[in-house]
């Protein structure tokens, strides 16, 4: 079956069933508060508030489309197999007061669980022919604010004959969906997973969650169901993953012909990033220091560090814009100004070579002597020239970079300067960083807001796992970006889902308890003397800054060395999550935690 198959039996589906179909929204939301659009539901938004008249203009409550989607809390995974930062998300939606709720009823009423399952079921079931054996699901089993979700369970139990067994319940973090962005509707959530791969995620909208995380019922509760189109095309054509569909196979094909010898990862890395780059600029986004053309500047700069990395001299970035226009252009139009589009690129580029060059030049000189490439040289490369150190990893080959450490690097960085301030303006070869201490960076204020409320997570983070899995916890390493914060500790083994969990909620907890955030500053000595946590890799001055959370010093949740900045309350934080927990050495892990 092709991915254009695909498509078609959605809509026609959901128009038998009186949805609406409506056109994809761009990549930028009308809502202020997201920088991309993450999910179909966004641009309705205002339709599950009861701000909007809920019946469109086909008379109906029911709608239904396709809408591009960018998610950038993973852009460093993307290379692996399952990762992309642009999607298409299918999906259907109810909007207003609940009609009768049953299946059959072809009409325009508004619906809620019983006709969003069956249908879900009926359409991977009945519709793409997936074996019923191959179906399990998932349900809210309900905490001490939102009671279980006893309907969704007897309709795929009573209703639909799927066994006990396959129906899997879960919390807040996996079977809760929402808000995207401050505040907005959200609620309690089904999946349909084939073979075990989550494929649709139906989401009922029964509340409406604040932006101090009060949830209050909806006047009308609202459907919002999401299926990753290249996800279900892979399950769908039988593929080990989503590149290997006919959606991006015949792009890595090319990438391939052009680049022969490429490794997988690059190849991947060009594919998912030439089609997200082209989406963006398509939507009007140029690239730049700030909010989604940061974006669009790091997937450009990806490509081009790979291409050097990897010894590509092809120049095939105008091409692939071309396949991506053509592929695409049928169906978002935008795509298809490949001449425009490519300009963009190649004005990037030559920023690129103009800001870094002179430092890979330089790099690739140190490359050619066999010299070997350690913290102190990837820092005189990133002050001398402004090469960010995650390039110079990427275009340093492993035996040139055993010594390479981000330990030792971010060491240098706290030798050659204190830790800088928020706010301050520091130019390096053209990278316009407003803050870089080696463990945040920020480009713009947003992005400072961001990573500061990264920053005030990782410490509580770091004292919610001493909590739960003891003192051998310590710090390995950090790095914060607007995406995520990545924390390293030693700790000899993989975490239990339930320590995760655990760790989750301590930290979600002391947000939620909205404690101060201050510092004091007092000799190393005595600071060491208190128990406050530091990185025993840094060099601390005599005289420290020790950040804690909670009314009083003595009475602290965390106490840490620290520079700075921090939020001044933990409720700005938002929502943590822990998004991956995995090994990066002997008795090291690593957690990637994201907050929403
Ligand atoms: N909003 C939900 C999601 O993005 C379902 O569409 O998964």
């Amino acid at each position: 079956m092709t991915s254009e198959q695909i498509r078609k039996l959605f809509f026609e589906f959901f128009k038998e069933r009186g949805h609406a179909i409506a056109p994809s929204s761009p990549l930028i939301p009308d809502d202020p508060s997201v920088l991309l659009t993450t999910a179909g539901m966004q641009q309705f938004k205002r339709y599950f508030t009861g701000e909007l008249n809920p019946i469109n203009d086909f008379g109906s409550q029911r709608t239904t489309s396709i809408q591009k989607c960018f998610r950038t809390s993973d852009i460093e995974e993307v290379g692996d197999e399952t990762h992309l930062t642009f999607f298409e998300m299918m999906g259907n939606f109810s909007f207003g007061p609940v009609g009768t709720d049953d299946p059959k009823d072809r009409g325009v009423g508004g619906y809620f669980k019983r006709s969003a399952i069956y249908w879900g079921y009926e359409f991977i079931t009945g519709v793409l022919g997936v074996d019923p054996k191959r179906i399990t699901a998932s349900i809210f089993k309900g905490d001490t604010e939102v009671p279980r979700d006893e309907i969704s369970y007897r309709i795929w139990n009573e209703e639909l004959g799927l066994p006990e067994g396959r129906i899997m319940e879960s919390d807040r973090k996996d079977n809760f969906w929402g808000p995207t962005g401050n505040e907005g509707p959200c609620g309690p959530t089904s999946e349909i997973y084939v073979d075990g791969v989550e494929v649709w995620n139906l989401v009922f909208n029964e509340y409406y969650q604040h932006a101090d995380k009060r949830l209050e019922k909806l006047e009308s509760p609202g459907v919002d169901t999401g299926m990753g189109f290249e996800r279900l095309v892979a399950v769908m054509q039988g593929a080990r993953n989503v590149f290997e569909t006919d959606l991006l196979r015949p792009v890595t094909d090319r990438v391939y012909e052009l680049a022969p010898g490429l490794s997988e990862r690059a190849a991947r890395i060009f594919t998912d990033h030439v089609r997200a780059a082209v989406f963006l600029v398509a939507d009007w986004v140029r690239p730049s220091n700030k909010g989604a053309g940061y974006i669009l500047r790091r997937h450009i700069r990806r490509m081009l560090a790979y291409k050097i990395k990897e010894d590509v001299h092809v120049d095939l970035l105008p091409e692939l814009v071309e396949m991506v226009g053509k592929k695409y252009g049928g169906i978002y139009p935008g795509v298809s100004r490949s001449e425009e589009i490519i300009a963009v690129l190649e004005d990037e580029r030559s920023r690129f070579e103009k800001a870094v060059g002179q430092g890979i030049l330089e790099l690739e000189s140190y490359k050619e002597k066999g010299k070997k490439i350690d913290g102190q040289i990837a820092f005189h490369l990133y002050e001398t020239f402004g090469l960010p150190f995650e390039l110079i990893k990427e275009l340093v080959p492993k035996e040139l970079a055993k010594d390479l450490s981000k330990e030792e690097f971010e060491g240098e960085f706290v030798k050659h300067q204190e830790v800088s301030r928020a706010g301050q303006e520091r130019k390096f070869g053209g990278h316009g960083l407003i803050l870089d201490t080696g463990e945040l960076k920020a480009g713009n204020p947003e992005e400072l807001q961001k990573v500061t409320r990264l920053h005030t997570a990782t410490h509580l983070l770091h004292q919610a796992l001493r909590d739960v899995l003891g003192m051998t916890v310590g710090q390995m390493g950090s790095d914060i970006t607007v995406e995520r914060t990545r924390f390293d500790f030693s700790f000899p083994r993989k975490l239990t889902p339930e320590e995760v969990r655990g760790v989750e909620e301590i930290v979600n907890k002391k947000i939620k308890e909205d404690l101060p955030v201050s510092y004091t500053e007092m000799l190393k000595g005595e600071a060491e003397k208190t128990g406050a946590l530091h990185f025993f890799k840094l060099k601390y001055p005599e005289k420290v800054k020790v950040y804690f959370v909670g009314k009083s010093f003595d009475a602290a949740y965390s106490k840490e060395f620290c520079g700075g900045p921090h939020v001044t309350h933990t409720g700005e934080i938002g929502k943590f999550r822990v998004a991956k927990e995995e090994a990066v050495a002997a008795g090291v892990r690593r957690i990637r935690g994201v907050v929403e």
